[in-house]
Parts: structure tokens; C-alpha cells; sequence
């Protein structure tokens, strides 16, 4: 019962609890190829960036750091008839400088090859695809959370996000047994 509580005490456990929430929740930063530098010609097809993306569990809020020789190199966001064809003549977006931020705002598949003639043909393309939180827990042979995940914001992936539900469902009840 709510009653055994004073209205204070009830009130900073809310604020502890969503604070608590919210740094579970942080969006993630993932280095493209998880580690210095890796926007580039794979040199074998082990190296290949799909190899690593398909390791990682990507949500809406991440974010994707690439990082490449800004004078010789460019990210191209592309479709997927693009991505396929290595097609560089018209880019969804383009990006350049050599340390490109891309936020992932949508769920998904985002397609981006190199900028640079010849370098997708060489295998320098990545596929990210984006699960939206709320169905994240349901992706059927959605890989390991832990492996490959470069840690960032948060020290775990699913564990953490899927605490924080829990934690959103505890105070949902508490203010529910604070209004009645
Ligand atoms: C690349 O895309 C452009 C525009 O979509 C198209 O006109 C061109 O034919 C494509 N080039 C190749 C080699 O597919
Ligand atoms: C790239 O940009 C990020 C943030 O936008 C920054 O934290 C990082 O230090 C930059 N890296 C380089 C090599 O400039």
C-alpha cells in the first residue's frame, strides 16, 4: 500500500529509479569495424565490415563513427539497388572529413559503401540493420548481445535495455498506487 510511505520518500525513489532507467537506456557509440580506422578496403573477406556489424545489435538512438583518410575517402549512405550495384552516382547522403558521426534514427537496414571509385567493388560496404527496442527481445537468432560489442555508454546490451523495461513496468506501478 501506498499509505505506508510518505509522499517524499515516494517521490526520490521515483527519481532514483528513473535516473537508474535512463543511464540503462543510453544509446550506444559503435567505431565502424570496432576498432581505430577500419572504413576502409577490407584485406581479406575475414575483415570484411559485415562480418562485425552482423555481430552487433544496432537500436535506434546508436550511433555509427566512422573513421577513414578524409582525403582520400568518403562514406556514401546508399539504397539498397546502390549498395548492390556499388553505385556511386547518387548517394542517399554523403559524408566526408574522415571522422563521420551517422546516427541511427530509424529501424532497418542502412546500406553505405566507400565514396572513393573502386573501393566497394573491393568489398568497402557495410549493412547495418537497426531493431527498434521495443521488438529487440523477439529478433528470432538475433546474435549474442556481448560479442563484438565495443563497450561504450553501457556495460551490457540486451540485459541492461531489458532491466530498464522492467524498471519503467515498477514505476508505472508506483505512480499508479500513488494516484489511486
Ligand atoms: C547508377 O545510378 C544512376 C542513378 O540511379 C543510374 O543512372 C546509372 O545508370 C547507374 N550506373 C550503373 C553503372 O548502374
Ligand atoms: C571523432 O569524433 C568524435 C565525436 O564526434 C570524437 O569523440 C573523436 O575524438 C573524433 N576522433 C578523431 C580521430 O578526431
Amino acid at each position: 500500500m501506498a499509505g505506508c510511505f510518505s509522499r517524499t520518500k515516494i517521490s526520490s525513489v521515483l527519481l532514483l529509479l528513473c535516473l537508474f532507467f535512463f543511464s540503462l537506456s543510453e544509446a550506444r557509440v559503435y567505431p565502424v569495424g570496432g576498432k581505430d580506422n577500419a572504413w576502409r578496403v577490407p584485406s581479406s573477406e575475414a575483415e570484411s565490415l559485415n562480418h562485425w556489424s552482423e555481430k552487433s545489435r544496432f537500436l535506434i538512438g546508436d550511433s555509427l563513427v566512422f573513421e577513414y583518410d578524409g582525403s582520400k575517402d568518403s562514406v556514401l549512405l546508399v539504397t539498397k539497388e546502390d549498395y548492390l550495384a556499388c553505385n556511386t552516382t547518387s548517394p542517399v547522403a554523403s559524408y566526408r572529413g574522415g571522422n563521420t558521426t551517422v546516427k541511427l534514427e530509424r529501424s532497418g537496414p542502412y546500406y553505405f559503401i566507400s565514396g572513393e571509385q573502386g573501393n566497394c567493388v573491393k568489398g568497402q560496404k557495410l549493412i547495418v540493420v537497426v531493431i527498434s527496442e521495443r521488438h529487440s527481445k523477439f529478433t528470432a537468432g538475433a546474435p549474442a548481445p556481448s560479442e563484438g560489442v565495443v563497450p561504450a555508454a553501457a556495460p551490457t546490451s540486451g540485459g541492461g535495455r531489458l532491466h530498464g523495461e522492467l524498471v519503467v513496468g515498477f514505476v508505472a506501478a508506483l505512480v499508479g498506487s500513488l494516484v489511486i
